[in-house]
């Protein structure tokens, strides 16, 4: 598909991180305004660290990164520089994942985060009529004491959230640890999403499914491993938000031509495709969907049915998806 068509196409992001989208002009930015010390002198220097050999490689600097954001402001700013990058690439609806105990673990209150976020997700619907959903995610690595806790730190703000996730540290952190405080989430009426089969077996899938009661499975691209599972993926119809580059870039596939989008699609499942951390990763939407396509072949109609997807998946309510569809 050519990049002018692709732009023009209505589309959701389902899988993104907005600390991820942290740009190294703005992290040094915020480090000097902020005096936080960070082990690199220029932007250079910012982007050579970013050699990641697995998801922890990663999460080592993600977490570093986040820490110069202190301000409500500069929770607007990360905020507000993604959302214009939604409008320029025809993303009409963004579902924005953020860490609590990312901020709160560093003395920076959930408030100050919600409170810049949501800023800047109000002002790009009035000004342009994105819409957004905001979805806190528990640190899988933390103990479930840590995110009960971090539960209760947000109830003031539920109003402001679609749905919670999981995410962070996969392999050793299995979703029946969370068991529990997802069932508070359900029960106050928020969808789960949860990052599953990244790095994780499929296994830990079924954990999201069944133990989590998921509506959504985060990357899931190891589902393909469980003929079972894939079965009740399909039938189900539950989506998986597939993130291509991150996967190339935390070494889950060598290439996006070993990438399984395709075999995943042509099994029947409700693929999307999104960025996670675009800024850490090398490319926002439009860019993993098209390169995405010509590594694994997809036609223009495969593409198309990717970003209906997107809107389908989505949590908006069925009216607004139709508008879109
Ligand atoms: N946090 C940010 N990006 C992530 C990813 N790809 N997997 C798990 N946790 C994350
Ligand atoms: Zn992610």
């Amino acid at each position: 598909m050519d990049p002018v068509t692709l732009k023009l196409l209505p589309k959701a992001e389902l899988h993104l991180h907005i600390e991820g989208t942290l740009e190294p002009e703005l992290m040094l930015q915020l480090a000097a305004k902020n005096q936080v010390a960070l082990p690199y002198a220029d932007i250079d220097e910012v982007k050579a660290a970013y050699q990641f050999g697995s998801l922890q490689d990663f999460l080592d600097l993600y977490y570093q990164g986040m820490s110069v954001l202190q301000t409500a402001g500069d929770f607007y700013d990360l905020t507000w520089a993604y959302l214009e990058r939604c409008r320029e690439e025809g993303v009409v609806h963004s579902e924005i994942f953020f860490d609590p105990q990312g901020h709160t673990s560093r003395g920076i209150g959930v408030d100050i985060a919600i409170d810049g976020i949501t800023r800047a997700l109000a002002q790009a619907h009035s000004e342009w009529g994105l819409t957004a959903c905001l979805i806190p995610c528990f640190l899988r690595h933390l103990s479930e004491e840590d995110a009960l806790e971090t539960w209760e730190e947000l109830q003031p703000h539920l109003s402001h959230f679609t749905a919670v996730g999981l995410d962070s540290s996969e392999l050793g952190h299995p979703p029946e640890k969370f068991e529990r405080v997802f069932a508070k989430v359900r029960e106050a009426g928020l969808k789960v999403v949860a990052h599953a089969g990244e790095e994780g077996p499929a296994s830990y899938i079924w954990g999201a499914l069944d133990l989590l009661k998921a509506d959504r499975i985060d990357h899931g691209v190891r589902c393909l491993e469980d003929a079972e599972l894939v079965e009740r993926l399909k039938a189900e119809q539950i989506p998986l938000t597939v993130c291509p580059f991150s996967n190339v870039k935390l070494c889950v596939f060598e290439n996006l031509q070993s990438s399984n989008v395709k075999s995943l699609m042509d099994a029947g499942l409700c693929v999307t495709l999104n960025s996670d951390d675009p800024a850490y990763f090398g490319g926002y939407l439009n860019q993993n969907v098209l390169e995405t396509a010509a590594a694994q072949g997809l036609s223009d109609s495969e593409v198309r049915l990717l970003l209906a997807n997107s809107i389908k998946a989505s949590f908006l309510p069925d009216s607004e998806k139709q508008r879109h569809l």
